[in-house]
């Protein structure tokens, strides 16, 4: 289901500077579960080929920058197809959630193919995290945090569910800082989520809103327009 409602620009070019700092609204497109479940039971078959590639260059960098000492327990929210699995060290334990059969069913298969070891691949909402507080060292979102009808929320669990001194990491595209470009990003966002994302999700409304301070912000992928969001937990 999508709604829609009136946003202004800040005219703001400094991506740090909030345009709804404070409020809910950090996206003109509002989705259900029901409805993001619906779009990737359709999209799993494609997905490899239509976010592969393009996503790739985002998500080597995302694991090679996190540097994962040997034993971290890592979270991957929103694991899809498992397209990230085999860019993990061997010596960290992995465990990936997803609440789609569709996404989840290719990603077993990819994990029997590619003989992945020290891996838990499990159904569930990233609103509704079933771990103990501080279970992980790190919690990942690649190309999740846009997806979610409530992306506070999922960033509430993951913060929760990481422990302190732990990082809670993001990729995923923003709306962007350019009046125009955030114009068109949000005029489109209405019909991108039929092919699984907004494309305006405000970065500094949603960091403010979950109080996570982030500790670097890297634009990733070409063109430059997603962004590497890494925060540590207090
Ligand atoms: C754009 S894909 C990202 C897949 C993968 N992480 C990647 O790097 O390409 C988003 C994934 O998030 C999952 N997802 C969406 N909403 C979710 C939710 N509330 N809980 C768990 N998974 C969710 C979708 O099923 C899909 O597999």
């Amino acid at each position: 289901m999508i709604t829609l409602f009136d946003r202004k620009d800040s005219g703001q070019d400094d991506e740090l500077v909030s345009t709804s700092s404070g409020t809910a609204q950090l996206s003109v497109a509002a989705v259900e579960n029901a409805f993001v479940e619906g779009v990737y039971e359709k999209l799993a078959s494609v997905y490899d080929l239509a976010f592969g590639p393009t996503l790739q260059p985002g998500r080597v960098r995302a694991i090679r920058e996190m540097a994962i000492q040997p034993g971290e327990r890592v979270l991957e929210v929103g694991v899809g197809t498992g397209i990230n699995l085999s860019l993990y060290p061997k010596s960290c334990s992995i465990t990936g959630i997803d609440f789609s059969c569709s996404m989840l069913e290719k990603a077993r298969d990819r994990v029997a193919r590619m003989g992945i070891r020290s891996l838990r691949l499990l159904q569930m909402d990233a609103a509704d995290l079933k771990f103990a507080d501080d279970s992980f060292d790190i919690v990942y979102a690649p190309y999740l945090i846009s997806v979610v009808p409530d992306p506070v929320k999922v960033a509430c669990e993951m913060r929760r569910v990481c422990r302190p001194g732990g990082r809670i990491i993001f990729l995923n595209h923003f709306l962007s800082p350019n009046p125009l470009v955030s114009r068109v990003e949000r005029l489109i966002s209405p019909f991108t989520v039929h092919i699984g994302f907004k494309a305006d999700l405000d970065l500094p409304g949603f960091l403010s809103q979950t109080e996570l301070q982030p500790v670097s912000i890297e634009k990733v992928n070409v063109p430059r327009i997603w962004s590497l969001v890494t925060c540590v937990k207090d």
